[in-house]
């Protein structure tokens, strides 16, 4: 983008690419969608997709995929074992990454729970930059607890540190001193740190984890799901890394670890997963729980044509104009909403424009999910599915009271190369009125709870009658428009 300068000036994310696929979309009017959204719980999970205009839900499994993607998946072997198409999948992770052991996954959660259950005993636990909610049940369930070691900066919704996603190395050192390291399981390093707002970790911070670990005898881990959007990052921010290539930083950032694990429905934009590891030990330690659990060790529950298009997918990561285009998007995105005074995550990372719903519905209290309201009204607003990032999506504790979350925010995911300029400006449009008129929304309630993630499931109801305040507002304002 940098590299096309437009005469008036403007700073303006351009696509790569051309669109040759559409799907059309349709928008239901106010009334309807505030009744789909009573019905489906105030949970933007639970929503028909027919009744969503924008989803911006997440970006996981939805990116849209390249013409050479497409054709791969026409090449693909479909042989219970031994299949060519998990072979060309192995050749190009052990290219990228260096490793020489490949496990494939049917996606990343997969992934975890076996890492979980092999590297996991009652009583460990596992320091992290910060956690995924799948990561952290995956863990508990296996006896373990985890602990939150990302830098103080990296807790601040406002900022200008360029690696929010980074390791406190010196509150990592305090705990290896004071656990032992044979009661860490091992340490977990998440690229793009997603719970955070998508922010990146600087390829000089892991190095420092690196060695640390190797000090120690622990074994370090990558959760490279959103590694896309971090090599991103690296590479536009990390002074030393200016003139390294996408290829020479996923080298780099590789070899610091025992084991790399995906989701390919993020890293390689189709659907699955897979684990490399760096030693046959560690290949033959999980291996059998992938036949138990997956698949054979060559599909591992993935449908071979996707495991075509993940490995193009993969190759295509190492091109920086394919990288740079969610960034650039949620950048755009980001500015924008900072000028109309909307609070928002900053910088801006990967995944995602992150709203800060503590500050947007200051007046809600923690306890009635200030970020679920928001994604409701939002839903209500515009057809506009976000994703709830807060209190929600913790546990209670055992005494009933809840886990308040460090962050409240309402992630607006910009799956890869999906929508056009026009349609994430007409979502900044209702997100500030939206603010224009946040005073309307109010809190929810939990109606029917789930005890284990609950915010996939969990069904809610608004504490006051404020959804039709803002059906009645909003007719007022937009009149005739849907
Ligand atoms: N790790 C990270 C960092 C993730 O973001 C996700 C999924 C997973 C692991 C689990 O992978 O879904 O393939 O089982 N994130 C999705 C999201 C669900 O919307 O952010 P999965």
């Amino acid at each position: 983008m940098e590299k096309i300068k437009l005469f008036s000036g403007e700073n303006l994310p351009l696509e790569m690419h051309k669109v040759r696929i559409v799907e059309k979309l349709n928008l239901i009017p106010i009334e309807k969608r505030a009744s789909a959204m009573l019905e489906a719980g105030c949970n933007t999970f639970l929503l028909k997709n027919r009744d969503v205009f924008i989803d911006m839900l997440t970006d996981s499994g939805v990116n849209a995929m390249s013409d050479r993607q497409q054709a791969a998946m026409f090449l693909a072997d479909d042989t219970y074992a031994g299949s060519e198409s998990f072979y060309r999948f192995e050749s190009k992770l052990q290219e990228l990454f260096g490793m020489d052991f490949v496990l494939p996954a049917h996606q990343g959660r997969a992934c975890e729970n076996i890492i979980s259950q092999v590297f996991v005993n009652e009583g460990q636990v596992v320091p992290m930059n910060y956690h995924f909610t799948t990561t952290k049940a995956h863990i508990q369930l296996n006896g373990g607890t985890i602990e939150e070691l990302i830098t103080e900066e990296g807790l601040k919704i406002t900022s200008n540190a360029p690696f929010k996603g980074n390791m406190d190395t010196v509150a990592l050192k305090q705990l290896i001193k004071d656990r032992g390291s044979d009661n860490v399981a091992f340490v977990r390093m998440e690229a793009g740190t997603n719970l955070i707002g998508g922010q990146p970790f600087s390829l000089e911070n892991l190095q420092e984890v690196g060695n640390m670990c190797r000090k120690n005898n622990i074994l370090l881990v990558l959760d490279a799901s959103l590694l896309s959007d971090n090599l991103h990052f690296i590479k536009e921010r990390e002074e030393k890394c200016k003139d390294l290539s996408i290829r020479e930083i996923t080298r780099k950032i590789a070899d610091e670890f025992d084991i790399i694990y995906f989701s390919a429905r993020k890293l390689g934009s189709a659907r699955g997963g897979g684990i490399c590891v760096r030693t046959e030990e560690l290949f033959d330690k999980m291996k059998g729980l992938i036949t138990l659990y997956e698949g054979f060790l060559t599909y591992g529950g993935m449908s071979v044509r996707e495991i075509e298009a993940i490995t193009v997918g993969l190759e295509e990561t190492m091109d920086e104009e394919v990288i740079n285009q969610g960034p650039q998007f949620i950048k755009f995105m980001v500015d924008e909403l900072i000028k109309a005074g909307v609070p928002v995550v900053t910088p801006a990372g990967g995944l995602g424009c992150h709203i800060d719903a503590k500050a947007f519905l200051s007046h809600v209290p923690q306890v009635e999910y200030p970020a679920g309201a928001l994604a409701a009204a939002l839903f209500i607003t515009g057809g506009i599915r976000g994703m709830e990032r807060g209190t929600m999506s913790e546990e209670r504790k055992p005494d009933g009271s809840e886990t308040l979350a460090n962050m409240e925010l309402v992630r607006i995911a910009l799956p890869r190369r999906v929508f056009t300029l026009s349609q994430v400006k007409y979502v900044i449009d209702r997100i500030v009125w939206l603010h224009r008129n946040r005073h309307l929304v109010e809190g929810l309630v939990f109606e029917d709870e789930p005890e284990i993630l609950r915010f996939f499931f969990g069904r809610l109801k608004p504490t006051s009658n404020w959804v039709d305040n803002l059906v009645n507002q909003y007719k007022t304002d937009f009149k005739d428009s849907l």
